[in-house]
């Protein structure tokens, strides 16, 4: 039996669906049309490459954004929400001429942005629409609370505004529309990995993804059938630092590959060209070899983690869990060592849950805060969470909260 303190609660779609029509009825004193939900994700290996023409595996969790929703008859984008934990409503009403770039650039944006991004891409005719949110994705965890906005939003828009089911292409053509979102009118220069699995995630799947051709293979991925569990261990670690380094990071990779004029993982040696070219660009004020050595240590990371994760979905393939294990544990070590986004909550976290007895641990997502994952004996997740609190509590750090993750279904409509 879990203790349930441990664990963070989740509602099922009937659950979920009833909450959000339950929101909008109160505010907008009607009925929804409808209730679109759409998941969080966990990255199980393939982190920080999805803007560097890699490879990444990342499934969809239970743990969804409920959107309930109808049509409007002027051009407003009315919206309110309850966030997890939060016992008052937030508001934000927009007209839809007025969305853009930078604009909204709160929490609004991601809904209000998806949605002018998939009139821009011909997916829907321009409706203003009413939406009542409600969402058991923790916030700032690391686990795509954002892109399960975008897309139970974006799939709910279109089905509304066309009368018609997403079809399997729409469904892909909106992936750069909720990635449009988060970039141009939020402002965050996230890859695509998020969005990708928010709308394309299928239960008992993780799903691999190719930035270099932007494919998709779904994986089985039974970790319950073989006796395991992917833990997600929420450190609830402030990261008020995680834009501007996220954006950092990516600002190098970015300026490398530009010089180099080829994707990395095309380049034989591409850590030592990478090199090369920093010492050409020192920035003012900078050491030069402190530059040099940072540059190569970037591009390490992403080299390797490439190759990692092409082994590591062969290994998940092939059911060989021991050796999926020690790929995330590599993993782990080369984002804590060659890209330096991790942190002292996600390494104490990652050390106690391999300490527990699991066969592989690594932070999931950006960084800087929010989770890690571990793939452990469903027999041992409870000593392990205890672990990984105790952990925390002698090291004075936040107290983590923990869910067993499910590969789950992308977004949908739930009522
Ligand atoms: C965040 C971003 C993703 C990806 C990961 C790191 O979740 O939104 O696009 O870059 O970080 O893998």
């Amino acid at each position: 039996m879990m203790d349930s303190q441990l664990f963070v609660s989740s509602r099922d779609d009937t659950a979920g669906a009833a909450a959000a029509a339950a929101l909008y009825q109160q505010h907008f004193g009607a009925s929804p049309r409808g209730v679109w939900a759409a998941p969080g994700r966990v990255n199980l290996i393939g982190e920080h490459v999805d803007y560097a023409a890699g490879v990444c595996l990342p499934f969809a969790l239970t743990q969804s954004t409920f959107a309930a929703m109808d049509l409007r008859d002027d051009n407003r984008i009315s919206l309110v929400s309850l966030v997890p934990g939060g016992s008052e409503p937030v508001e934000y009403s927009i007209d839809l001429s007025q969305i853009g770039p930078g604009e909204p650039a709160n929490w609004a944006g991601y809904a209000a942005g998806a949605i002018w991004a998939a009139v821009e891409a011909g997916l829907m005719p321009a409706r203003g629409l009413n939406i009542a949110l409600v969402s058991d994705v923790p916030l700032g965890a690391g686990l795509s609370s954002s892109a399960a906005l975008e897309c139970s939003v974006a799939v709910g828009a279109v089905e509304l505004a066309t009368g018609k089911t997403v079809d399997p292409a729409t469904r892909r053509a909106l992936i750069p529309c909720c990635i449009r979102a988060e970039n141009e009118v939020v402002g965050a220069s996230t890859g695509g990995l998020d969005q990708t699995i928010s709308l394309l995630g299928q239960p008992g799947a993780a799903l691999a993804i190719d930035y270099a051709d932007n494919s998709t293979v779904q994986v089985p991925a039974d970790f319950a059938g073989h006796g395991l569990a992917i833990v997600v261990m929420n450190t609830n670690a402030p990261h008020s630092l995680a834009d501007g380094q996220y954006a950092s990071r990516r600002g190098v990779i970015d300026a490398v590959t530009e010089a180099l004029g080829a994707p990395l993982r095309k380049i034989a040696d591409a850590p030592e060209q990478a090199a090369a070219w920093a010492a050409e660009h020192v920035p003012a004020a900078t050491d030069r070899d402190d530059y040099v050595a940072m540059v190569r240590r970037r591009v390490t990371h992403v080299v390797s983690e490439i190759d990692r994760t092409k082994r590591a979905i062969a290994q998940l393939r092939a059911q060989d869990f021991a050796a999926f294990g020690q790929s995330m544990q590599a993993s782990h070590v080369s984002l804590r060592d060659d890209y330096e986004v991790s942190c002292a909550e996600l390494d104490s976290a990652q050390e106690a849950a391999m300490a527990a007895g699991a066969l592989g641990a690594r932070m999931t997502g950006g960084g800087f805060g929010g989770s890690a994952i571990a793939l452990v004996a469903v027999d041992k997740v409870e000593s392990l969470c205890r672990a990984v609190a105790d952990a925390a509590a002698q090291a004075g750090l936040a107290t983590p909260e923990f869910l067993v993750a499910v590969p789950s279904a992308g977004a949908r409509r739930v009522k």
